[in-house]
């Protein structure tokens, strides 16, 4: 059988992963790839380090010549994480027609575009099916089954730190200090955790979804974000009695004069197929013109699920190599307008502290009226001194109108502060 040599640039948590599944199901793969598989050498910083894999050490380098450099290797796996040195090293392993596996959604979100160009210009797959949504299967259901569709939207929870943070204030009433807290406890989230809690990791997958979809280059730059480190146990327990939860969503709409593309928190209705979306699971739903909605679920990381995707699209790209055939390209064929925020439309959740007296409410109602935004509810509960708290649900509006009835909002003498603003999707 012949043997299609792989070098991987990385042996951490998803690198490892991978590996465990070329070793452990080698028979099976051999015989859906038509060929064996086999991993030739190792990029890594430290090669002496203690690792949670049975490795032969030989393998291990710290010299990424030897393994970009090297001829007999057909497929690069770049695992390191990180856009340099990742997008040099895989630029030189293109130019040199080595195929490439990455689950890297840093470096795919920003170098999407040259790294594909270079793909094509060398005639090599350049394949990431990991680099979104872990395990999932979401790229290639894009790319392949759900092509014959102009699709509509792409909405998911694709950050799955964020959702276990949110799912335990939800179920516990706990604060985000506390849930944080034990987020990293438990590993899900770094000692920095501002890449997921601040939704930037989301907007990195979100950009690759949204190019994929609607065929047009959207890059990180093009994502507005907006993070949970501003939902409060309050909010979440308006949200439980406006019978909404709060989940942190990437949406990407293309709806005709453009296309929206944003992360930032929802309240999406109790009955929303991605309400029961909870943990570290991630969700993505899809609409297409045909075939209507479809939702994909799983676990969005991890050594084993990740490993899981990257292992697939090694064999897919050692199957192309053994039939001499490079697969599906970059399909961002089209230029469409990225949308300002301001120009998306959506309903609005508000939380204000105003003074508990005559008239105030309606000097609300008038700001919001004079701007076009309509009350589709109101709730006035805590009062605390002279201070009450009041909520509001909108009705549908354009994000400009309601950010200028804020701005008017907040220089009116009764209001103490606007507690809170969050988008309502999926009503
Ligand atoms: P990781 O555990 O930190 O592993 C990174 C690996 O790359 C390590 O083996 C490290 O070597 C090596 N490395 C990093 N920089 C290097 C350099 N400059 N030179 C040589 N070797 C270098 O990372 P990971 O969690 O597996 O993530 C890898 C990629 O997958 C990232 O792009 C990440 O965003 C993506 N991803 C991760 C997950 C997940 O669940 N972790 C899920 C989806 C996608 P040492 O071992 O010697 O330190
Ligand atoms: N930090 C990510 C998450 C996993 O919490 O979903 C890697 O993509």
């Amino acid at each position: 059988m012949e043997i299609i040599k792989i070098g991987f640039l990385g042996l951490g948590t998803v690198g490892s992963g991978a590996c465990k599944i070329l070793a452990g199901n080698a028979e099976s793969i051999a015989k859906k790839v038509g060929a064996r598989v086999e991993v030739a050498k190792i990029l890594v910083r430290d090669p002496k380090k203690r690792r949670g894999i049975e490795v032969d050490r030989s393998l291990l380098t710290e010299k990424p010549w030897e393994v970009i450099g090297n001829s007999d290797i057909d497929i690069i796996v770049e695992v390191m994480g990180g856009t340099q040195p990742a997008k040099d090293y895989v630029i030189e392993a293109i130019k040199r027609g080595k195929s490439i596996v990455t689950a890297n959604k840093d470096m795919m979100a920003i170098h999407g575009k040259e790294l594909f160009s270079a793909a094509d210009e060398y005639g090599t797959d350049l394949l990431f099916e990991g680099s979104v949504g872990g395990g999932i299967p979401i790229i290639r259901p894009l790319k392949h089954c759900l092509a014959a569709n102009r699709l509509q939207e792409v909405i998911g929870i694709i950050n799955g730190t964020t959702n276990y943070m949110l799912s335990k204030m939800t179920a516990e009433g706990s604060d985000f200090a506390e849930v944080l807290r034990e987020a990293q406890q438990r590993g899900y989230a770094e000692a920095d955790p501002s890449a997921d809690v601040e939704g930037f990791d989301a907007a990195r997958k979100l950009s690759i979804l949204a190019s994929i979809a609607f065929n047009t280059r959207v890059t990180l730059n093009d994502v507005f974000v907006e993070g949970i480190s501003g939902i409060t146990s309050e909010d979440i327990a308006y949200a439980r009695e406006l019978k909404y939860i709060i989940k942190l969503l990437g949406i990407a709409k293309d709806t005709g004069d453009g296309v929206e593309a944003r992360v930032h928190p929802c309240f999406i209705p109790q009955t929303h197929p991605l309400a029961s979306v909870n943990d570290v699971f991630n969700a993505i739903f899809v609409k297409g013109d045909a075939v209507g909605d479809v939702m994909f679920f799983g676990r969005g990381a991890g050594d084993m699920p990740t490993g899981s995707a990257v292992a697939a699209d090694i064999m897919e790209a050692a199957r192309n190599r053994v039939r001499k055939i490079t697969g599906i390209s970059c399909t961002c064929y089209e230029e469409k307008k990225i949308k300002d925020i301001g120009d998306i439309e959506s309903k609005y959740y508000l939380r204000l502290k105003v003074k508990d007296r005559p008239g105030v409410l309606a000097s609300i109602a008038f700001a919001l009226g004079e701007k076009n935004v309509s009350i589709a509810s109101v709730l006035q509960k805590h009062t605390d001194g002279d201070m009450a708290e009041i909520v509001l649900v909108t009705h549908m509006v354009r994000e400009r109108y309601i950010q200028g009835a804020l701005e008017i909002i907040e220089q009116l003498t009764a209001v103490g502060e606007i507690c809170s603003m969050i988008r309502v999707e999926g009503d």
